[in-house]
């Protein structure tokens, strides 16, 4: 089964027509909730039978939301452009897809759900490519329950004071691949949930926004939970004026584990915190407690590492008393500060791990064995 969208850019009307008798063609059932006179808008919603058939979409032009959250008001307000169930789905450009977040970004979080641009749910089998996404809501493409994930050649951009645009977040999926990424937005350039696995990001370019994290894991709306995530690999990555770059991150009180996590072939350029592991990771510094349990975290390798810092502290491994980090290898590692002069170091809480070839910052590792 094929399915083609072509949408001319000025024309959306048009767009609208054809992108409607193209989905009953192809047995997609949608939804056109509103159509205001002054400002053309649509919500498309749509969902298909998974029928085990490859279904081939190619977006040419844009398809853009609408300005205002008030054109949620009634209908659910957690979805714009969602993808539930698929098999075999196939989705390319050369595209745009615009989320007109601006007007949400001011709003407080706890006044809307979480709103992604594009939404990827139970789908197996799946390929995206060639495709810009910009100004989400919150996270632009979120990826939950799927498997067998192919993205390549996708361009996200938000403002870097967009509040959780989330370039692509992964959740509870397998063997993901996201190749040729260049994401600069207002949060995490992409971040692995809970039980996500075998996940691979191979030449990305994240600019400002937070990083590349895995995590926050071990804690959920209802208090703490379990993380299992392992088998990630990051390989030739470029970051440029983040707040981070290769993060972990759990929450106390959690439990589970995240590890064979590896970062490789890193450039970072002005970035703070460029390697950090933060254990105690809190929305607000220091207001959690100390727990007796935790996400536990091992095996992460960080090889072939390089650029520059704004941070004094360009290593910093804060992991809890109850579960230490342990089998962190840093290996070829040669961070400098982006300020001239200042003296970097690496700090270390209950990790343990060893380095090899060039490590400077000098390690902080313990070398104990648990
Ligand atoms: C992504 O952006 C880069 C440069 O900004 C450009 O060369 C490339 O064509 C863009 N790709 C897409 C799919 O928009
Ligand atoms: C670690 O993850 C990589 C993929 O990133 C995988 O190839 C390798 O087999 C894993 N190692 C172990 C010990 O599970
Ligand atoms: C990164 O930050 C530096 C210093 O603030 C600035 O000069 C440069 O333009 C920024 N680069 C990008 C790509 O945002
Ligand atoms: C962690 O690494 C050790 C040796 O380096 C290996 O024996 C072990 O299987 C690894 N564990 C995981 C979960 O990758
Ligand atoms: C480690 O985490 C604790 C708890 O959040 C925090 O108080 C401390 O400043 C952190 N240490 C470093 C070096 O970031």
């Amino acid at each position: 089964m094929t399915f083609v969208i072509r949408i001319p850019i000025e024309n959306f009307c048009s767009f609208m027509g054809q992108f409607a008798v193209l989905l009953i063609l192809c047995m997609f059932y949608y939804e056109i909730m509103s159509i205001v006179a002054q400002e053309s808008f649509s919500v498309v919603n749509y969902g298909a039978v998974g029928d085990g058939e490859t279904d081939d979409a190619e977006i040419y032009g844009s398809i853009i939301a609408p300005n205002t959250p008030s054109a949620w008001e009634g209908i659910d307000s957690s979805q714009w452009l969602k993808f539930d169930g698929i098999t075999g789905l196939d989705i390319s450009g050369p595209g745009l897809i615009d989320g007109r977040g601006s007007r949400w970004w001011d709003q407080s979080c706890k006044h809307h759900p979480e709103l992604p641009a594009l939404r990827f749910s139970s789908c197996n089998g799946m390929n995206l490519r060639n495709m810009k996404v910009i100004n989400s809501p919150q996270t632009h493409i979120h990826i939950l329950a799927c498997s067998e994930v192919w993205i390549d050649t996708i361009n996200i951009s938000s403002p870097w004071d967009s509040p959780n645009t989330d370039g692509i977040h992964i959740h509870r999926s397998q063997h993901v691949t996201i190749y040729n990424s260049e994401i600069e937005n207002g949060d995490d350039c992409i971040s692995i949930g809970d039980f996500a696995s075998h996940i691979k990001i191979n030449n990305a370019y994240c600019g400002f926004g937070h990083g590349i994290s895995v995590g926050s894991l071990g804690n959920g709306p209802d208090g703490p939970t379990e993380a299992q995530v392992e088998d990630i690999s990051v390989v030739v990555a470029r970051f440029m004026n983040t707040t981070n770059g290769a993060r972990i991150k759990t929450w106390q009180g959690g439990s589970g584990y995240a590890r064979n996590i590896s970062f490789e072939q890193i450039n970072f350029a002005n970035v703070e915190n460029p390697i950090i592991i933060d254990q105690n990771y809190c929305k607000v510094k220091g207001a959690c407690k100390e727990q007796p349990t935790g996400v536990q975290i091992s095996n992460v390798t960080y090889r072939g590492i390089t650029g520059t810092t704004i941070t004094k502290v360009a290593v910093n491994f804060n992991c809890s008393d109850a579960v230490p980090c342990t089998g962190i290898s840093l290996d070829n590692i040669k961070l400098d500060p982006a300020i001239s002069g200042q003296q970097l170091s690496s700090s270390c809480n209950n990790a343990y791990g060893w380095t090899n070839g060039v490590v400077q910052p000098s390690s902080c590792l313990e070398s104990k064995s648990l």
